[in-house]
């Protein structure tokens, strides 16, 4: 999968590509991230992306030109599934879409800033809009990041067995339940005994029973869908 990511600030962005999971996944190829600083594409000396909503109103808009020279460039050299809006207005981002975008080829993601993107923007190229919730953040970098985690752990190959997506909370509609590691005993606060068993049926039994549990507890809305 590649994912081209348009930013006004790529060094928001780079440390979430340099650690862990998605960055095993990008050096064993599995994952292509590329950043491309809007500021390269605008055609003002003063390499101006901005400018004041017409009708006015507080806040800077970001222009059409710089967006659509990026985007074209990167059109003309493949493929996109998806071009991808990161907004606050956008669907909320969830393990189904997760799960659908992990299996694309190649997307761009655009972030906003500012007030946001010209409409035209998103009348003219954007495929998709995506917002990781109900709270407005600065800009969509931190937005775009955690959309590129949840992404690139799906793809196949990129978690091996001992960590796979499919024990993952939401995987399967519900929680996932309680884990434990050694010891089994800490200051006596004991780790339940099933788990010890070595009774492999029926660790999964108490496993499917605790993140229903879980699941009724804290996310009963998840059940009723
Ligand atoms: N940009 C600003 N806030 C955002 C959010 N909640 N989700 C996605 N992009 C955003």
């Amino acid at each position: 999968m590649r994912i081209d990511i348009i930013t006004l600030f790529p060094e928001l962005l780079r440390s979430p590509f340099e650690a862990s999971i998605v960055k095993r996944a990008i050096e064993g190829g599995k994952a292509e991230v590329h950043f491309h600083d809007l500021r390269d594409y605008s055609t003002n000396k003063y390499k101006q992306v901005d400018d004041y909503p017409y009708g006015g109103g507080a806040g800077m808009v970001m222009m059409i030109e710089p967006i659509d020279k990026c985007i074209s460039t990167l059109k003309a050299a493949r493929h996109y599934d998806e071009i991808i809006y990161m907004t606050p207005d956008g669907t909320t981002l969830d393990q189904a879409v997760a799960n659908q975008c992990s299996l694309m080829e190649n997307i761009i993601i655009l972030c906003g800033h500012y007030k946001g993107v010209d409409q035209r923007v998103r009348d003219q190229f954007i495929t998709r809009e995506i917002s990781i919730g109900d709270f407005v953040l600065s800009g969509g970098e931190l937005a775009a990041a955690v959309f590129c985690d949840s992404l690139i752990r799906l793809i196949p190959g990129v978690l091996g067995d001992e960590s796979s997506a499919l024990s993952d909370s939401y995987q399967d509609g519900l929680l996932a339940p309680p884990i434990y590691t050694r010891p089994a005993d800490y200051k006596g606060w004991t780790v339940p005994p099933i788990l010890t068993s070595g009774n492999t049926p029926a660790v999964e039994r108490w496993r499917e029973e605790q993140a229903l549990k879980r699941t009724q507890r804290l996310r009963p809305d998840l059940l009723e869908e």
